[in-house]
C-alpha cells in the first residue's frame, strides 16, 4: 500500500472533512481547516491514491507544541498510521529544540489515550465537564510528553 505523508492542501479539504465527520462529534467545520493552513500550523496529510486518509494539526509555538486535531479515515484505523503522523511531528519538534507536547481528548477516548500513552504522554491535568455530550457532560483530559 503505497501511502505518502506530506503538506496539507486546499484539495485534501474534502476528504478531511469526511475524516472529521465520521468521529463521533465533529468539532471542526470547514473554516477551521483553512484557518490552519492560513495559520501556517505543522499540517500534515497522508494520502492514498491521491485521497487524504488521515491528517494532524499542531499549533509549534517557541517552546512547545500543542496537538489540535488528528484523525484517520475509519476503513484505515489500526494500521499505525496515526502513530507514523506523531512520530513526524515528535522527530520535527525536537529538531526545533520543543521541549513538550500536549493536547486535550475526551476522557471517554480510549482509542486515542491509548495512543498517546504509547508515545509517553501522561495526564497532565483535567477539565471536568469540559464537553457537552448526548448523554450529559464529559471530562477533558490533558495530556503531554517532555522531549
Ligand atoms: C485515535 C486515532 C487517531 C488512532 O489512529 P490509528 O491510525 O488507528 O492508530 P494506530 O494504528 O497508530 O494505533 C496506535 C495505538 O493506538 C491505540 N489504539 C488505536 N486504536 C485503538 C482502538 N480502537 N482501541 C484501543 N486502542 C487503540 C493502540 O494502543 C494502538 O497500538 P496497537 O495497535 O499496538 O494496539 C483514530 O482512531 C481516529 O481517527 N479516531 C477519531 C479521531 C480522534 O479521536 N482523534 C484524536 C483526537 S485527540
Amino acid at each position: 500500500m503505497q501511502i505518502t505523508e506530506s503538506d496539507a492542501i486546499e484539495s485534501d479539504f474534502k476528504h478531511i472533512l469526511l475524516i472529521e465527520h465520521q468521529n463521533e462529534v465533529a468539532l471542526w467545520s470547514l473554516k477551521n481547516f483553512q484557518e490552519s493552513l492560513t495559520a501556517k500550523d505543522y499540517f500534515k496529510v497522508m494520502r492514498f491514491n491521491d485521497e487524504a486518509v488521515a491528517f494532524i494539526i499542531a499549533k509549534v509555538m517557541n517552546y512547545e507544541c500543542e496537538i489540535l486535531n488528528l484523525g484517520v479515515e475509519i476503513s484505515m484505523r489500526k494500521k499505525k498510521l496515526a502513530s507514523k503522523l506523531l512520530h513526524n511531528l515528535i522527530d520535527y519538534v525536537k529538531s526545533r529544540n520543543i521541549k513538550q507536547i500536549f493536547l486535550e481528548v475526551r476522557a471517554s477516548n480510549i482509542a486515542a489515550v491509548n495512543l498517546y500513552d504509547k508515545f509517553k504522554f501522561n495526564e497532565i491535568g483535567c477539565r471536568p465537564n469540559y464537553y457537552i455530550t448526548e448523554n450529559g457532560k464529559e471530562d477533558a483530559l490533558i495530556m503531554g510528553v517532555d522531549l
